[in-house]
């Protein structure tokens, strides 16, 4: 099995959208036995709570299932957990840091846009201030495509 998490500031419009359209994305390539997918996030204000109402009519719009996700924070055993961690800006791959336990890490750290070809080094502008929900949808699309492409080469799935 293996684990991928996605990780932004709130929990509740980025990384709960990469998460929903990551698994569709798995779903269809058959690999749901072989590929887990979770999301948090580096802050606690929203703990417990749905998806952003932005993020979940973005998902309904392109008819991917948006149950069962609800706000939580970072915990130290994810590093032990997750072989991928994948932050969706700079600050939460620095933020990440603060969390990291006792234990031995197997998690790699990416960020979302290492896997857009033009957009190494960038950053997922947080809808919770733009308000542009379908922009962030669209790196997130294609990013999540490259991020399954990468993950089935490196685990030979
Ligand atoms: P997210 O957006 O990190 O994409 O979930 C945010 C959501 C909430 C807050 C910040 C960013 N907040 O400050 O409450």
């Amino acid at each position: 099995m293996v684990h991928v998490l996605f990780v932004c500031l709130g929990n509740i419009c980025r990384s709960p959208m990469a998460e929903a359209v990551f698994r569709h994305k798995v779903w269809e390539a058959g690999l749901l036995d072989s590929i887990t997918i979770d999301s948090a996030g580096t802050g606690d204000w929203h703990l417990g709570e749905k998806p952003h109402q932005g993020t979940r009519d973005i998902l309904q719009k392109y008819k991917i299932d948006d149950s069962n996700m609800f706000a939580r924070q970072v915990v130290s055993t994810d590093f032990s957990k997750f072989e991928y961690i994948v932050a969706m800006d700079d600050s939460n791959v620095e933020n990440l840091k603060g969390f990291v336990g006792t234990e031995e890490p197997r998690s790699q750290v990416f960020k979302m846009l290492d896997f857009l070809p033009e957009g190494q080094a960038g950053n997922v502008p947080d809808p919770y201030f733009t308000g542009n929900f379908e922009e962030v949808y669209e790196m997130i699309n294609t990013s999540s495509e490259n991020l399954l492409a990468h993950i089935r080469a490196d685990q030979n799935i």
